[in-house]
């Protein structure tokens, strides 16, 4: 349907969403059906509105006196969006309710636009609901509150706050570029309010979020758009000129990039993912940053078919993950996990490790990295993995940083600050 009205582009998007597809699939191309101008606003409306799902479909659900049938249930959707906004925005209500009602109408639904301006004048004039559970005031699934819970006795709602927070934005400085002190006087120069980051030795965060084309440089390789916790990965690499690197889950780059960019003079980097579809990120970011790696498809845990048998010095294997300690910049993950997806990446994490560490050099060092706060992926895989290999010695971590778990570093989100991340460093004895 062309020339549709924003927010029912959002409804769309959000139909989609709940049929499984992730925002980073089903937005870009819903973007491109909207005038330039209007597309900030989309995403917003569907970041939003996918934040707090879990408390606005409750809140809708409770207000409809049954629910829409099927066919209807785009106009559900459209319901979520312009509660989001009566809720967590500052548009004018007169406004939500008009364009909504307006958008029933062109999604052409004459027959609901009664319903959805009682449901919408109701929800206005009654005000939010009082929170009825815990999965409602945090709006989060209640398998993944109750797993936080478990997990993490002391922090769970420190956890679910966080995640409904908005990221920053974090920078990386290309170091054989720049130096951070001279970019952040190149952001000034421009405008751009920014502070280096904690603990990243090249990270810079911007007060305020800026599309990439306003960074000085950008396109000539200066900077790339990094989490800090994700370029902490680097630096536990413990890199060094000459060494043989190995990036098994490798798409789209960003640390394939941040390890070329740390040291120069490694003898080769090689950059390896499944998935065809993200493999050519990899080659647009290695292009930007005039950067070299060898990058091929392969699944990293059938070294049979990629490995020539030369030894790595070190190995970054960022394995996939729940995702769950970045649902703020991907809060779509509310709505796209399950419980029962965790004990599949659990096996594919620890299969991971135990085929990739004959690939390892003795002497050599493998990080073993997730953007995961469940400890199911993180220091259990570790802890299995250590129990069946004699020749692998966890190393302690001495960083300020993070934080001890029984094998291996958890960062938690932190509001305004990192995202989640664990890190376990394992070297292999020499021989
Ligand atoms: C957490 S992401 C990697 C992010 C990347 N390291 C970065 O910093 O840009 C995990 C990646 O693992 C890839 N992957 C999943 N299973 C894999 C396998 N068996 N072999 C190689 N890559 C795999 C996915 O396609 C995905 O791109």
């Amino acid at each position: 349907m062309p020339g549709l009205p924003m927010r029912a582009v959002a409804a769309q998007v959000m139909q989609a969403v709940e049929q499984g597809q992730s925002l980073t699939q089903c937005l870009p191309p819903a973007l491109k059906r909207l005038p330039e101008n209007e597309r900030p606003a989309l995403q917003a409306l569907c970041f939003g509105t996918c934040r707090w799902f879990f408390q606005l479909d409750d809140e809708l659900n409770s207000r409809l006196k049954k629910p829409l049938k099927p066919a209807d249930r785009l106009i559900h959707h459209l319901m979520l969006v312009a509660l989001f906004q009566l809720r967590h925005s500052e548009q004018a209500t007169y406004a939500v309710l008009n364009e909504t009602v307006e958008a029933c109408r062109r999604l052409d639904k004459p027959h609901l636009t009664g319903l959805v301006n009682a449901v919408l004048r109701a929800a206005e004039r009654e005000g939010g609901p009082t929170a009825r559970s815990d999965y409602e005031r945090y709006a989060h699934p209640p398998w993944m509150v109750e797993k936080l819970r478990h997990n993490w006795p002391d922090d769970w709602a420190a956890i679910l706050e966080a995640n409904n927070t908005q990221a920053p934005m974090t920078l990386r400085v290309n170091a054989r570029r720049f130096s951070r002190d001279t970019y952040l006087g190149l952001l000034t120069e421009a405008g751009i309010e920014a502070s280096a980051t904690h603990f990243a030795p090249h990270g810079i965060q911007l007060a305020r979020p800026v599309p990439v084309d306003r960074l000085p440089y950008f396109e000539d390789g200066a900077v790339s758009v990094q989490d800090e916790a994700a370029q902490l990965c680097t630096t536990l690499l413990d890199l060094a000129p000459g060494q043989r690197v190995l990036d098994a889950c490798a798409a789209p780059g960003g640390k394939t990039c941040a390890i070329l960019e740390a040291c120069e003079g490694l003898q080769e980097v090689v950059a390896i993912d499944e998935s065809a579809e993200r493999l050519p990120r990899i080659e647009e970011n290695l292009e930007r940053l005039d950067l070299h790696a060898t990058v091929q498809q392969a699944d990293a845990a059938q070294t049979n078919q990629w490995w020539n048998g030369n030894e790595f010095d070190r190995i970054l294997l960022d394995v996939p993950c729940s995702a769950t300690g970045v649902i703020r910049r991907h809060p779509d993950i509310k709505l796209l996990r399950r419980e029962s997806d965790i004990l599949p990446l659990a096996s594919i994490q620890l299969g991971l490790l135990e085929a990739l560490w004959p690939t390892l050099k003795p002497g050599g060092r493998l990080v073993y990295a997730t953007c995961s706060v469940f400890p199911q992926e993180n220091q259990r895989i570790i802890r299995r993995f250590l129990k069946q290999t004699t020749e692998a010695i966890l190393l302690d971590l001495d960083v300020p940083w993070g934080r001890e778990t029984e094998a291996g570093r958890q960062m938690l989100p932190a509001p305004n600050g990192h995202d989640g991340f664990f890190y376990a460093v394992l070297e292999k004895p020499e021989q």
